[in-house]
């Protein structure tokens, strides 16, 4: 398993995981919309034969944090490392394109989730009330990523 930049020929494997993975609902343009924004922020993890089954699509939020608005690996994939794999990759090309801070929101229900990213050193800062258009709620993480400053 690897993980390589997002490219616009992976988009309709991409949404098609978005689909199936997330409970909001997404147009498959916003992934045109991400990869125009941050082209290196946008990330696929691949199985060793060549099927895409996650994706970590960043956004710049200033010039010192960086967003995580959509992430997901598909369920036979989950808990083998690949979501670490794609957050660790994630750190890297936000600490390369200087910032030192990732923030997201997460479902307050999604306990994997936040399960996941609190292993991955996110820390809750602001609970959301009726975040989603569904009216639940979310909590907003923060993740200071390594650097010098
Ligand atoms: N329960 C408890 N802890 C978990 C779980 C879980 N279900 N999943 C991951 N973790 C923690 C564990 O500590 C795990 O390490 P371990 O397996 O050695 O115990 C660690 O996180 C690393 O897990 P990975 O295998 O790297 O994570 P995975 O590849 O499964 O991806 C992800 C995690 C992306 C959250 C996945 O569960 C998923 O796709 N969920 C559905 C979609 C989703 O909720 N996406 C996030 C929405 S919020 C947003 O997009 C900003």
């Amino acid at each position: 398993m690897f993980v390589r930049q997002m490219l616009v020929s992976d988009i309709d494997r991409v949404y098609e995981i978005a689909c199936q993975s997330l409970d909001e609902l997404y147009v498959r343009e916003v992934f045109f919309f991400f990869i125009n924004g941050w082209p290196t922020g946008q990330l696929v993890v691949v199985t060793d034969a060549g099927e895409v089954v996650g994706f970590l699509s960043g956004a710049r939020l200033t010039s010192d944090k960086a967003a995580i608005p959509l992430f997901a690996v598909i369920p036979r994939h989950r808990r083998a490392g690949a979501g670490s794999r794609m957050m660790e990759e994630f750190r890297i090309r936000t600490m390369m394109d200087g910032m030192h801070y990732i923030q997201l929101e997460v479902r307050d229900s999604n306990a994997s989730a936040v399960a996941f990213y609190k292993k991955m050193g996110f820390s809750a800062v602001e609970y959301l009330d009726s975040f989603y258009n569904d009216g639940g709620n979310a909590v907003r993480m923060i993740c200071r990523v390594r650097g010098n400053a």
